[in-house]
């Protein structure tokens, strides 16, 4: 066994930043992930059926639907079609990564089915807008489903980062599109675009987009509380190689990246500024910068023992605020298991991981 000199394990112990210490096993924080997983699972399908079950067909007078859109905007909504339209791909690929944890494979599910719906949404707006028909759009989908999506990431902590960012982003996309339907766009070509059928289906979806983002983002945070600096190092590497899904296998995507950019929509000012300070600030880093900083200065150290010791840095993360968010959870959860019952068979409490 190799061992230490004393002198330089107090100095690393001094230099050592003052962190919370951990107290629960491996073992332990994985089951109270998952846990949390199925109880957040739950809660959400409740939450999902109770306020947001609307239909493509139905929940929308497509008839109404406006016939002289510019062909901008027409551009923009076969685009919202050929990314929403991978949801196979999106579905199949992670659930094969994540299919052990019971709360995260069955939401993906229900996710999938969120996702579909918004596929036939988009699908409804280009046909009834009447500047494309069945046939264009069918030809359209074959051609799109010629390529496959694949995950950017193949571990569940990468990819539960991943689609905090893209949630974040597809929302930011839908309530900029809502602001051309609602013809407050300050852009020319997009004066004459106003629709309040256009403007119900962007506020419709982005409510959803709004709820994944919320679920993923408090997945994230239960990997946070749980294992901070692999968190935090998964959420840096997913910012750093950050794209829109399918963009790489959209045909002529370059030009609608262009087109989305040119209309306030979404752009690089959009993502810096609406999605990753937002969702940065929703996980308690106060910054890229601070994350990069935490990053550099995580290290592991040898204890006592010569076992390898995980230290992080809090500094630039409020932890604090990352803990009540996660008290947080573990309330919502406990509400939804004492309304139900499941509180009384199987409850899930929150479990402190720091003293
Ligand atoms: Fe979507
Ligand atoms: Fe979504």
């Amino acid at each position: 066994m190799v061992s230490y000199d004393p002198d330089i394990l107090q100095t690393i112990e001094d230099e050592r930043p003052k962190i919370p210490v951990g107290l629960l096993s491996r073992e332990e924080k994985d089951r109270l992930i998952e846990r949390g997983f199925v109880g957040l699972y739950r809660w959400y399908v409740a939450k999902s059926q109770e306020k947001r079950n609307w239909n493509p067909d139905l929940s929308f007078d497509w008839r109404e639907f406006r016939k002289d859109h510019s062909p901008e905007v027409v551009r923009i909504l076969e685009g919202f079609f050929a990314v929403e339209q991978y949801v196979p791909d999106y579905v199949t690929t992670l659930l094969r990564v994540i299919r052990k944890s019971h709360g995260r494979s069955h939401f993906h599910i229900r996710w999938g089915s969120e996702e579909e719906r918004h596929a036939e949404l988009w699908h409804n707006a280009v046909l009834f807008s009447g500047q494309r028909d069945g046939d264009w759009l069918r030809n359209y989908m074959g051609d799109l489903r010629q390529n496959m999506w694949q995950l950017p990431w193949d571990d569940p902590m990468h990819m539960i980062f991943y689609t905090v960012f893209q949630e974040r982003a597809t929302q930011v996309n839908y309530l900029n599109l809502g602001v051309i339907a609602r013809g407050k766009s300050d852009i020319d070509t997009f004066k004459n675009d106003a629709d309040p059928i256009l403007d119900q289906a962007c506020r419709t979806i982005a409510a959803d987009e709004a709820a994944h983002y919320n679920f993923f983002l408090e997945g994230a945070r239960l990997y946070m509380y749980y294992y901070p600096t692999k968190a935090i190092e998964a959420m840096s590497d997913v910012i750093k190689y950050f794209a829109m899904p399918a963009g790489n296998i959209i045909p002529n995507y370059d030009q609608f990246a262009e087109l989305v950019h040119r209309a306030a929509i979404y752009g690089p000012r959009e993502h810096a500024k609406d999605v990753v300070a937002v969702a940065l600030k929703n996980l308690g880093v106060s910054g890229r910068k601070a994350l990069e900083n935490g990053i550099k200065r995580t290290r592991l150290v040898p204890d006592e023992e010569g076992n390898l010791r995980e230290t992080a840095i809090f500094e630039g993360i409020d932890f604090g605020s990352i803990q009540s968010a996660v008290k947080r959870i573990f309330g919502r959860i406990e509400a939804h298991e004492r309304e139900s019952g499941l509180w009384e068979v199987d409850p899930t409490p929150f479990v402190p991981h720091y003293a």
